[in-house]
């Protein structure tokens, strides 16, 4: 990936005049089967930017009350777009067509105005949980029939896709815009697409250059998103694996409560009795591994192509010591 960097081929990409971010943006579109992408620094950016096309000040947004865009980016729905949140609480991070429906607000003065349903696939807070493809489907029929547009919150997309044995143009032809990370599990230190219609595309560019994310000879980055894109999705099946494997570590000792089922790349699971998530993460960290108490009793783990084999075995290890 850094010797595709060091040799990109760069430009001004505020002018539209870096070929390699082009070839990235093309790239991910033609993947998806979407008309055009745009190359941004991060997932927040890309998630806000698309809130901020599909809405107006005043309406809301549907969305599961541990969504990334809802919990995790410092309020920008607000902030951003000055639109309210209808938070809904799904399975695990995912939400039923029948809950999206029961949200839409009636048409009433008193109201805001639903206008958008932001899905999270894989769901980060849910345990890497993937959807099944059917139950977006549903949700498509009901934003359909309420005039109502879809976001995917994308940022593991490819673990859901590697997982489920799906292909990324039924993403395409189903959702309004997708925001995809190139970073996380791909592996490239920056950036993130979006992708969606022409329009919204150009529309989208302009938001990014009022939230100062026009950049210019992004191409290095973007370079290292293409090796990723060509290069690193299969291999998420041993992240998957290396996840299933801690679980198993882990199920068999005393101080861990509910795991929640392993799907992807993401482990949370509780920890009680003689250990707190602190003191079972400050343990690790001994060790030189680094998860994370997320709650009072919960810890996340994530695997991703920096962590080996070997380092997996290394950790199993330690939790068997433990
Ligand atoms: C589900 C989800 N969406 C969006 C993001 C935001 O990505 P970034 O850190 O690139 O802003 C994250 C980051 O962890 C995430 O987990």
């Amino acid at each position: 990936m850094l010797q595709a960097m060091f040799k990109a081929e760069v430009g001004d990409d505020v002018f539209g005049e870096d070929p390699t971010v082009n070839k990235l943006e093309a790239m991910s579109a033609e993947m998806f089967g979407m008309e055009a992408g745009l190359f941004c620094p991060s997932g927040t950016m890309t998630n806000q930017i698309a809130i901020k096309c599909h809405t107006q000040p005043g309406n809301e947004v549907i969305c599961d009350h541990l969504s990334h865009v809802y919990i995790f980016e410092g309020g920008g729905i607000s902030f951003n777009s000055g639109c309210s949140v209808k938070p809904i609480a799904g399975d695990r991070g995912r939400i039923t067509a029948q809950q999206v429906l029961e949200a839409i607000n009636p048409d009433d003065v008193h109201k805001p105005e639903t206008k958008l349903v932001s899905l999270e696939n894989t769901a980060n807070r849910g345990g890497g949980s993937c959807y099944n493809f059917s139950d977006i489907e549903k949700i498509k029929e009901v934003c359909l029939q309420h005039k109502l547009c879809l976001h995917l919150d994308g940022a593991r997309l490819f673990n859901a896709i590697v997982a489920k044995g799906e292909k990324p143009t039924q993403y395409g032809e189903t959702f309004d815009s997708i925001s995809i990370c190139l970073s996380k599990g791909l592996g490239i230190p920056v950036g993130s697409v979006l992708l969606g219609k022409k329009d919204f595309i150009k529309k989208a560019t302009r938001v990014r250059k009022v939230l100062g994310g026009g950049w210019r000879q992004a191409g290095y980055l973007a370079a290292a998103g293409i090796f990723a894109l060509e290069n690193n999705i299969q291999r998420l099946a041993d992240d998957h694996r290396h996840a299933c494997m801690l679980a198993d570590a882990l199920s068999s000792k005393d101080f861990t409560g509910t795991i929640f089922p392993v799907e992807t790349n993401i482990l949370i699971f509780e920890v009680k009795g003689r250990l707190t998530p602190v003191t079972f993460a400050n343990k690790m960290n001994e060790y030189g591994i680094r998860v994370m108490a997320i709650s009072n009793t919960q810890v996340r783990m994530v695997l991703h192509l920096d962590v080996s084999e070997e380092m997996v075995q290394k950790t199993i290890k330690v939790i068997e010591e433990l």
